[in-house]
């Protein structure tokens, strides 16, 4: 069937109620069409008609019209950039964001050859498969308790064909022996539950609740792991964590009131918010 990509992004801009050459959704039409045709975005407005078939035809229109519903475009393509590699997305586990990229730089101040990392609440794999990587010389592990979402990270291991990094189903820490690890990582569910209501539908309705709210303060999860972590990380391990933008002060607190950690320090991300905060094991 001979269809013109033009027209069929204009009518779905038409569609979302926000026509325009400027609207954003554009950007991401032309993602959808593209990725999908194995195309670059301008072969779009270059060739005005083009021969499709009635399955491609099917599937640009149906993932349309699931992006005007306002799933995340990465999830409709199946696929995200975290820092140099790709990792393969879905419903079932959270899209790893921008910012949580830093936090590999910040564990590269910590990390030594033969570090042995745990990435607790690893999602797709993001932070773990980034470390095992980066340092090739590191033993990593990446937990969760979301099977769906270790699904994920199982998939973009192979996928990124990175050898020196398990993935396992585990509650936080528990389970594993005393003096276990170098170094903890974790970018565990951080949102307050008022915050959570407050969310654009595009992340509530789409990404999983369990990857996004521990409870009623945010906190929960991270006063658990810190809890935990006394036990299973070696001496002069240290603990690395991303919060949220508000947390710096009440995560610092956690920290020193565990009586274990030295050197507690809060960083900023990109944007200058505090974003990070980090305790070595005395
Ligand atoms: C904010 S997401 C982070 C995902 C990934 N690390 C990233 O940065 O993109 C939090 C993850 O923690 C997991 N999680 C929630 N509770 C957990 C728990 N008690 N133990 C381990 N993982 C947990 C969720 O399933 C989710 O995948």
């Amino acid at each position: 069937m001979t269809v013109n990509l033009r027209k069929i992004i204009e009518s779905a801009l038409a569609k979302s109620n926000m026509p325009g050459e400027m609207h954003p959704l554009q950007l991401e039409l032309e993602t959808v069409i593209s990725s999908l045709l194995q195309i670059s975005r301008i072969d779009i407005y270059l060739e005005e008609e083009r021969v499709l078939t009635d399955i491609q035809l099917k599937e640009i229109e149906t993932k349309i019209s699931r992006l005007i519903n306002g799933e995340p475009l990465c999830y409709i393509i199946g696929h995200t950039q975290f820092r140099d590699i790709i990792l393969k997305t879905g419903p079932g586990a959270l899209i790893p964001r921008p910012e949580t990229e830093q936090i590999i730089d910040v564990a590269a101040r910590y990390i030594k050859n033969t570090s042995f990392v745990i990435d607790i609440g690893t999602g797709t794999g993001a932070i773990a498969l980034s470390i095992a990587k980066e340092f090739p010389q590191t033993k990593v592990i990446g937990v969760d308790v979301s099977s769906e979402a270790l699904s994920y990270a199982i998939k973009n291991k192979e996928f990124n064909k990175i050898e020196n990094v398990i993935f396992k189903i585990n509650d936080l820490c528990s389970g594993f022996p005393s003096d276990s690890f170098d170094i903890i990582i974790a970018n565990l569910p951080y949102i307050s539950e008022e915050e959570y209501n407050d969310l654009p539908s595009s992340v509530s309705c789409f990404e999983p609740k369990l990857a996004l709210t521990p409870g009623k303060t945010g906190l929960e999860l991270i006063e658990k792991l810190v809890e935990q972590s006394k036990s299973v990380l070696k001496s002069n391990g240290c603990i690395i964590l991303e919060i949220g933008y508000k947390q710096g002060k009440s995560v610092k607190e956690i920290l020193n009131n565990a009586n274990c950690f030295k050197k507690v320090e809060v960083l900023t991300d990109y944007k200058s918010l505090d974003r990070f905060a980090i305790g070595e094991k005395r």
